[in-house]
Order: C-alpha cells, then structure tokens, then sequence
C-alpha cells in the first residue's frame, strides 16, 4: 500500500528519495511521485505506474534539492492517474504533502472548503488535506506546526503524513495519527522519514518510530523535535539503533523474492526455533513468564489475523487445542466482535509486517475490553509490537514478496512453542513430553530441505498443470488451513481460481465442481485423517477429476489413487502443517511463473494493508 520516504540533509534528495521508494516498491503501489525544495520552491514530479517511469521521466532532468518528499500511492480516492498521484499541493502551492491512510471525512472538509472558495484539481483526500492546512494556517497566519495542531483532531481515520511549507524551506513536519511512520538520522545528522522501517537500511543509523499523535519537526542542520499533536508538548526522543542491513533486501541469485524467500525457510525456521529454545532443549524466556498465572487461568485464547497469518492462526487452533486444552478461536481481524471478550481472556495477534490496519484495530478494541495481548510479528518496532502487551518476534528477515511464504512457517513455529508453554503452565503437559517435543520441531528445519530438493519434480508438475481455470485444494485437521493457505497462494501469483476447502465438507456441495477440468491438490498425509482423505480421494477419482497429493515418503496407497504425488518426510502429527505447506508454496510459484505474472508483485496486491 501507500509509501512515504523523504529526506532532508546536506545531499541531493532526489536518488535517495528514489532508492528508498523502491524499497518500498513490494508493499504494492499504482503511482509514484517525489517533490524536491531547491531555493525555497518546490517542484513536484510525479507519474502513473511504476517509480521506473518517474526515474525515466526525470533521467534528463537530474532533479535536485536537499530537502524532498517522496511516496508510492496505492488508489483508494480516485483512479492511479498522475494527477492522482502524491505529492499533493494546497492551492495557493505553498503547502505540499504525502500522506498514508485515508481521511473518512474528507468530503465533509471537502464542503467546507469549496465554501471558503477552494477548489481541487484531483480527486485524493489527501488534496484536501493540504488545502485544509492553509486554511489553518492562513486563519492562524502560523507556522505549519500549528495549522498541524488545529487539524489532527478533525481528521476521521488513520493517517500518517509528511508535510512542507515553502515557507519554511528548511523544515519537515512528519505526523503519525494512527498510521506508521519512522524518523532515521545518520551521523551526518541527515533525517530520513519513512513508512517501512527496513527501508532506512544502510541510510541511517538510529530511528525513531513516531507514535499515535505525535509529530516529528525537522529542521536542516539543527535537529528532530517530537511533539504532542493535539497538547503540543515537547516529548522525549527515543534513538533506537536501526538493525536492519541493505543486504537483507536484496534477491541475489534468485529470479523472485518468492523463491528466495521460500527457500530461505528451512534457516529462518531454524533460527526462529533457536530464538525459543537451546540447545540442550530447554525453553526460553519467552518474556511471558510473569503471564504464568494469567496463563493458568484464562477463559479462552482468541486468535486474530489477516490473510496467510489468520491460516497460521487456524494451524494454531489445533496447537493450543491439543497441547494446552484450550478452547481457541480463530477469527480475521477484520470481523473480530469485541463484546465476547473480558479481561481474563488472551488475545493472539499474528502479522508479518505488524502494520496490517485490521489487526492493529481489533488489537485495541480487545485491549479496551481489559484483555491482554501477545504478538507474533516479524517486524520489531512494528505499530503491532508496540501496541501489545508482549510480543514474540519470528525471525525470517525482511519478507519483500508480496505472497507470504516465510513468514507462514516462521509463525508456526512461534505458535507451536508457545502452545507447548501454555500446555506446561496449564498443567497440560508433563516436562519429559516437553522436551520431547521441543526434539521433534528441531528437526524441522532439516525435513523441510529435503522437501525444497524436489523442487525440479514441482516444477514439472507446474508446467503440466498450468493451463487449468480452476483448482480445488483440499485438507483435513491441521492440514485444513495448508488448504486453505495453498489456494490462495495460487491465487494471489498465478491469478488462476483455487479454492481451499476441508477434505471433509467436500461431499456437502463443491463436489458438484468435480469433472476433468477441475484438479484437486490434496494434503494426504499419514495423520489420524488418514483414511479418511484416502475416502476423498476416491470420491474425486470417482468423478474423473484430476488428483496431486503431498504424501508421506512414497506412499503406495495414495500413488495408485492420484494423478501425481508429492512426497514429503514423516513428522509426528501436529507438526506436518510446517511440511505440507512448502509443496503448496513452490507449486503456485512454478504456475506463476510459467504463466508469467508479476510473481513478487502480484497485481491489485500490496504487502502489507494499511487501510480497513
Ligand atoms: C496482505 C498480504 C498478505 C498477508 C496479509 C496480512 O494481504 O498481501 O500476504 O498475509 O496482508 O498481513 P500481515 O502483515 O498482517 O501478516
């Protein structure tokens, strides 16, 4: 979605400002634009499509300033037009602005202004905004700060925004009000703004993360002041030191970020594991140990996510389910009702990039209700880890394709240790189960290469399979959600139609879909679901349709009931989500790939969600 990236320094901004918004590129954008201050006037260049045709649109012109705003628009308020497109400028063009999120109540402001006599040359909220500004400011004859002040509380939604007045050629006002935004300075005391934190990588040394209502004043060569929007207090600066390195978002040797990705799971995995528990077996803090009565006690364990982290999610259910005893509820963040939640249930809150906007909503209205939350995020320092009580990190590194691969296994692998620690503390679980459990998901890491060599067999099968419209992926139990999660991976990079749906369900309606032109990729491995999935199998075979299936090793039984099969290593019950995942993943990479999308960046896609 939206990108903001600025700078202001004592270097051009312009290829800085350029680099960092393709950075940003993964999160999905339909236009792009950087404005550039140069002698107290802002040039705003902007174009539709990709930030390669701004860079070739402005290769003669070598755009130059020190001070400049930058963005990657994702159209909500109006088509992905050039006009459209970010920077945005008040009227009277003193005023230019990039802007995330959406106003609600833009057209309420709209109304207003159109009386005072403004008029819009697009159609974005975020022009409004701008316009809004001046009012302000020309009511207050102010600074921008205090035009600033008067707006933030007027403004409906969840926003973040960069702000310049040509009046004030050496200053940037960054403005979080519900969205994300991180300050970055170098030891040249130059300051990047910018949405994604990785993206600050190799520019700037420490960072800031502006919280909700607050404001980053940045003056060239002097300093950053933080403040309150709606008190303007002067508030603190917390520096934290910026880990990420460039490197870490680069694709190396791989075609796509989704290959590099997937292969990079069987480390990930290992280190995410390693993170949890040592090597002599034992866990580690998991900074939940003072949660040990509230643990012992709770109601009921409420699970919330979007997308492939709500199928990880759905895996955890039978987790928590078995290990602990549990009653868990999985829910998309998106339709999660607050009312039934009290303060002694625990809230779960799964996103790779802990800036999905539905998440983060149905974090607070669950944190208003009195219940404690824990994260499972990828990115420390995410508006998700700060908003939870506590927050177990998965260390898969930067996840730049848009399609979540490692993250997915990453996050079982938080989930399948925390369930086990809960099972412990609910005197669920006896110590040697534990340990034996915590043998079992060590050899994880080593299964899932042994799955990722067959590759090349995948890929055969991609090319035999890709012309089909249509794809049905069915699982049962744990593997359920690997259906589920199967489908929409194909989705999401081949655009082919694939539906996930429990093996069981199958025979209550969508075995009508059944013919030759439908192939079903089924999850068949050796569970307690086992027999049960063979009887499926039938049934489709039955009806001449089309069967791959992941099986345990080369299994005979299931090979004289399919078309193809996929094998993978035995693993006890629980954790073969982790395993059966990875064949779903590189299959929907091959199709896309042989049918030519735009694999890392799918279309309509974007990364990570930051509107409801
Ligand atoms: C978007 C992405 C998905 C992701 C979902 C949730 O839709 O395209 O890949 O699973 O958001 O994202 P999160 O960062 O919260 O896990």
């Amino acid at each position: 979605m939206c990108g903001i990236a600025s700078y202001i320094g004592h270097r051009n901004a312009y290829p800085l400002i350029l680099e960092m918004l393709k950075r940003l590129e993964y999160r999905g954008y339909d236009s792009a634009g950087i404005a550039l201050c140069s002698q107290g006037k802002m040039k705003i260049y902007k174009e539709q499509g990709a930030i390669a045709a701004l860079a070739e649109s402005l290769s003669k012109q070598k755009p130059k300033g020190n001070l400049g705003i930058g963005h990657t628009r994702w159209a909500t308020h109006g088509p992905a037009t050039k006009i459209n497109a970010h920077p945005h400028y008040s009227q009277n063009r003193r005023i230019s602005i990039v802007h995330n999120g959406t106003v609600l109540n833009y057209y309420k402001l709209k109304e207003g202004l159109e009386k005072a006599g403004y008029e819009f040359y697009g159609e974005t909220d975020t022009e409004i905004l701008a316009n809004y500004l001046d009012y302000w400011q020309q009511k207050n004859k102010g600074k921008l700060l205090s035009a600033i002040i008067n707006t933030a509380p007027l403004l409906k939604g969840h926003s973040a925004f960069v702000a310049h007045d040509n009046q004030e050629p050496d200053s940037l006002y960054a403005c979080n009000l519900g969205g994300e935004l991180f300050v970055g300075r170098s030891q040249e005391s130059e300051y990047f703004i910018c949405s994604d934190k990785n993206a600050l990588a190799g520019y700037a040394d420490e960072y800031l993360a502006l919280e909700n209502g607050q404001i980053a004043v940045i003056q060239k060569d002097i300093n950053c002041c933080l403040l309150n929007s709606s008190s303007a207090e002067e508030l603190p600066c917390s520096w934290e030191k910026l880990k990420a390195s460039a490197e870490t978002l680069e694709k190396g040797s791989y075609p796509h970020f989704m290959l590099k990705e997937i292969f990079e799971q069987e480390n990930v995995v290992a280190k995410t594991i390693d993170n949890l528990i040592n090597d002599n077996g034992q866990a580690l803090n998991l900074s939940l140990n003072n949660w040990r009565q509230k643990i012992a006690k709770m109601r009921k364990l409420v699970i919330i996510a979007c997308g492939t982290s709500w199928h990880a999610g759905l895996v955890a259910k039978h987790f928590f389910a078995e290990l602990a005893k549990l009653p868990v509820y999985c829910e998309y963040a998106s339709e999660f009702l607050p009312e039934s939640i009290d303060a002694e249930d625990i809230i779960i809150a799964i996103s790779q990039s802990g800036s999905t906007a539905d998440t983060l909503q149905a974090v607070q209205a669950a944190k208003e209700r009195g219940a404690s939350v824990i994260s499972i995020c990828n990115v420390d320092g995410s508006a998700l880890t700060r908003t939870a009580d506590v927050s177990l990190l998965t260390i898969a590194g930067p996840e730049i394709g848009v399609a979540s691969t490692k993250a997915f296994t990453t996050q079982l692998a938080v989930l399948y240790i925390l369930s086990v620690r809960f099972g412990r503390w609910r005197n669920q679980l006896k110590a040697n189960e534990e340990k034996k459990i915590w043998q079992e998901i060590k050899m994880i890491p080593g299964k899932i290469k042994k799955i990722l060599l067959s590759g090349p067999e995948i890929e055969k099968l991609a090319k035999k399979y890709k012309d089909y419209p249509n794809f049905l992926f069915l699982g049962r139990g744990q593997n359920f959600p690997i259906a589920l999660e199967g489908a929409l991976k194909l989705k999401e990079v081949s655009y082919i139609h694939a539906e996930g749906l429990s093996a069981g369900e199958m025979k209550h309606g969508s075995i009508a879909l059944i013919d030759e032109q439908m192939p079903s990729f089924f999850i068949a491995v050796k569970d307690g679901q086992y027999d049960k999935v063979i009887n499926n199998l039938l049934e489709i075979s039955a009806r001449q349709g089309h069967i791959i299936a992941v099986t345990t090793d080369k299994d005979q039984i299931i090979i004289d009931r399919a078309d193809d099969i996929i094998p993978i290593p035995e693993c006890p019950p629980l954790l073969y989500p982790f395993l059966t995942v990875i064949p779903t993943q590189l299959f929907a990479y091959y199709v896309a790939r042989e049918r030519g999308t735009n694999i890392d960046k799918p279309r309509n896609l974007a990364k990570a969600v930051t509107v409801e």
